[in-house]
């Protein structure tokens, strides 16, 4: 037996994937989240980066970034509980807290780590995960590794949340787990009825809200703002990797879980702290989200432009409210042909695919930003017209 012959046959299918101009990973993109990058040489107007608000590029955010690797330098070199906690770090937890409307924040040193990290610390054997199905891999990932029963409740379906609750042990200890925001079709959660049915049945809540932070709400608080629940979800989880331009996550909460996953969590325990630096960016773009509140009405413009846009070519859009606009496409192989061809004329997508979605429904994730320009959504369009035309989607 080899035990790398697994890798040989995967990279064989890989290699044909490739022939057959279907493999759209690990493309290199230089500089990765502008509106306009280079990939091979070329430039492509970029419709596929999380960077929502076009912090990443922000003037304030880079000089506070450059400012602490020079005062810090560029590492922490340890975990957090030994020497690699800084003002920076604390003063971060502090303001994330007063940002998401909790008692306490702590930061992990990435978004998967975050969500894998704050489950396994708080559910043990006898304990019940409630997860949506289409919950993301990190909360995924922590169930599997939690030694709770999970139970995978239907998309945002609250019957099917409602049926699997009612068949839980009533003295049972119970954690629901949802996705704020769904990072392929940009569903939001029906986190109303969620709380509803949490207080019914003595549930408590997490919510990842990686993609609503910064991005939904009236003033960019994310999905607790957007449904005015401000301080009513006992979880508030998120990632550094969207709207706050760097990498890492946070757990908001109450002191006592705070304190409890900082020295119980295994990923925030025995893995090195993010840079200061990274502190420092994320501080800074939640100074500029309350500071320039113009980014976020030209987010949700240019998203409504898109969606518009698209809706308009014949495209099916489905409905969000969110800067993830999933265009229908049904087909693997015509979602394959469309990113190809939109590549060759300069518009960066990304197909989503089965096992991502179910078999049948491949769609194309369009995400926007608000430093694209009017010009550039425009351009892109009428490569979306061309192409889908030339395919006969639309
Ligand atoms: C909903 C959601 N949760 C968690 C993560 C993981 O975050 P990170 O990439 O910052 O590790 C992601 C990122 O892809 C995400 O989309």
């Amino acid at each position: 037996m080899d035990l790398f012959a697994k890798c040989r046959k995967f990279n064989a299918q890989v290699k044909v994937v490739k022939s057959l101009n279907q493999f759209f990973y690990l493309r290199e993109i230089d500089p990765p989240a502008t509106p306009t990058v280079t990939m091979g040489g070329k430039k492509m107007i970029m419709l596929g980066s999380n960077n929502y608000l076009g912090l990443a590029n922000h003037p304030k955010v880079i000089e506070a970034a450059i400012k602490a690797v020079k005062k810090f330098g560029t590492g922490a070199c340890s975990s957090r509980i030994l020497t690699g906690t800084t003002s920076l770090h604390n003063k971060l937890e502090r303001e994330l807290a007063r940002f998401k409307g909790t008692e306490d924040a702590v930061v992990f040193s990435t978004g998967f780590m975050t969500m894998m990290g704050t489950i396994t610390a708080l559910t043990e054997e006898g304990d019940v995960i409630l997860s949506d199905e289409f919950n993301h891999a990190s909360i995924v990932e922590g169930c599997r590794l939690s030694r709770a029963q999970v139970k995978v409740y239907k998309h945002n379906d609250m019957k099917s949340l409602e049926e699997m609750l009612s068949e839980c042990k009533r003295s049972a200890n119970k954690l629901i787990v949802t996705d704020g925001v769904f990072s392929m079709k940009g569903s939001v959660a029906n986190l109303p009825e969620i709380k509803s049915l949490a207080d019914k049945y003595k549930a408590k809540i997490m919510v990842d809200d990686a993609h609503g932070t910064g991005a939904l709400g009236a003033t960019g608080r994310g999905i607790l703002e957007h449904f005015d629940m401000e301080g009513a979800i006992d979880l508030v989880c998120g990632t550094f990797s969207k709207t706050l331009s760097s990498a890492g996550g946070f757990t908001g909460a109450s002191s006592e879980v705070v304190s409890f996953l900082r020295l119980q969590s295994r990923p925030f325990i025995f893995s090195a702290s993010s840079p200061p630096s990274v502190a420092a960016t994320v501080m800074a773009c939640l100074e500029v989200i309350e500071e320039e509140p113009e980014l976020l009405e030209r987010l949700h413009k240019n998203t409504e432009f898109m969606k518009q846009g698209l809706k308009d070519l014949g495209f099916e859009v489905e409905e969000t409210i969110t800067p993830i606009i999933p265009v229908l496409i049904g087909n693997d192989r015509k979602a394959f042909k469309l990113t190809g061809g939109l590549e060759k004329e300069g518009v960066f997508i990304n197909p989503v695919v089965y096992p991502a979605v179910p078999k049948g429904s491949a769609l194309i994730r369009v995400s926007i930003m608000a430093s694209l320009s009017t010009d550039e959504l425009q351009t892109a369009l009428d490569k979306f017209k061309l192409v889908g035309k030339k395919l006969r989607i639309i």
